[in-house]
């Protein structure tokens, strides 16, 4: 049974690029089957892969393309296999059209589950990185999902920044996907000082922690993250002994034991 999970936040900047590709890496690792899908028409997922977005054909933007055209898209032509061991959907900078012409669609929300189908099967997770937005896309990545999960930088009042997605995603509960659950909130970007971190942790903890679920690992500021950024790896692949790497694998394992 493969499992799609959304990493979203309108917020940019909090961590979802290097969530999505730290969990992809961690998930590998353990030896489940993964699929990273790019729709940020910024490309950074795909950068940190090792792709260049500007550069490489044909993307998830082909996908929809065919998709909207009422053409069946080939998936697979535009799937990459990384060194890492997991797979790429990457994006390229015109999937800015994308969020666009979609407005114009038949079932405009349905269209990346749709998209998903056909590979759905053949991976245990699907893990999908957004856009700082809350446009249509990632309304389609809400749709096509089984879970969201949401980084929040670990600052004071940083949760009440969850609030616009917490919202989308319960108008997409009502009714585009009534199934879609929280899967959580990742905390990214902690100060390395101990004491003021548990004092944000608990404040997170006690304004989300009720409703949602907060993971108890926590993944601590480490400049190991731009770097393995810019040498297109995981921090997994990177540094595999440092703490990045540890993090990122309590949370895969977190959200592997739900
Ligand atoms: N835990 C961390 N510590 C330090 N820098 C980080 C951490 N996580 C991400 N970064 C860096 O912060 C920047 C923004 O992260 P990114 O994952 O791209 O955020 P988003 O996708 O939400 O915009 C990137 O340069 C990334 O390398
Ligand atoms: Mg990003």
């Amino acid at each position: 049974m493969s499992e799609v999970i959304t990493i979203a936040m309108q917020k940019g900047g909090v961590g979802k690029t290097t969530t999505t590709i730290n969990l992809a890496a961690a998930l590998a690792e353990m030896g489940f089957s993964v699929l990273m899908v790019d729709l940020d028409s910024q490309g950074n997922l795909t950068e940190h892969a090792g792709f260049d977005p500007e550069g490489i054909s044909p993307t998830v933007y082909h996908a929809f393309r065919d998709e909207i055209d009422g053409v069946e898209p080939d998936i697979e032509a535009s799937i990459y296999k990384t060194e890492e061991g997991f797979d790429l959907l990457p994006s390229q900078p015109e999937m800015s059209v994308i969020e666009l012409s979609l407005i114009n669609v038949m079932s405009r929300e349905r269209v990346l589950d749709l998209i998903l189908d056909s590979v759905r099967d053949e991976y245990d997770y699907i893990l999908i990185d957004c856009s700082p937005s809350l446009g249509l896309l990632v309304i389609n990545a809400l749709t096509a999902s089984d879970k969201v999960l949401i980084p929040v930088q670990t600052e004071f009042l940083a949760a009440r920044g969850a609030s616009m997605i917490l919202k989308s995603i319960a108008t997409v509960k009502r009714g585009l996907n009534p199934d879609l659950e929280v899967a959580g909130i990742v905390l990214t970007m902690a100060d390395t000082r101990t004491i003021i971190t548990r004092d944000i942790v608990n404040a997170i903890q006690e304004q989300m922690g009720g409703e949602y679920r907060v993971f108890q690992s926590i993944v601590r500021r480490s400049v190991r993250f731009a770097e393995s950024a810019a040498a297109g790896q995981s921090v997994i692949s990177y540094e595999p002994k440092g703490r990045g790497a540890a993090a990122y694998r309590a949370v895969a394992r977190e959200l592997v034991n739900g």
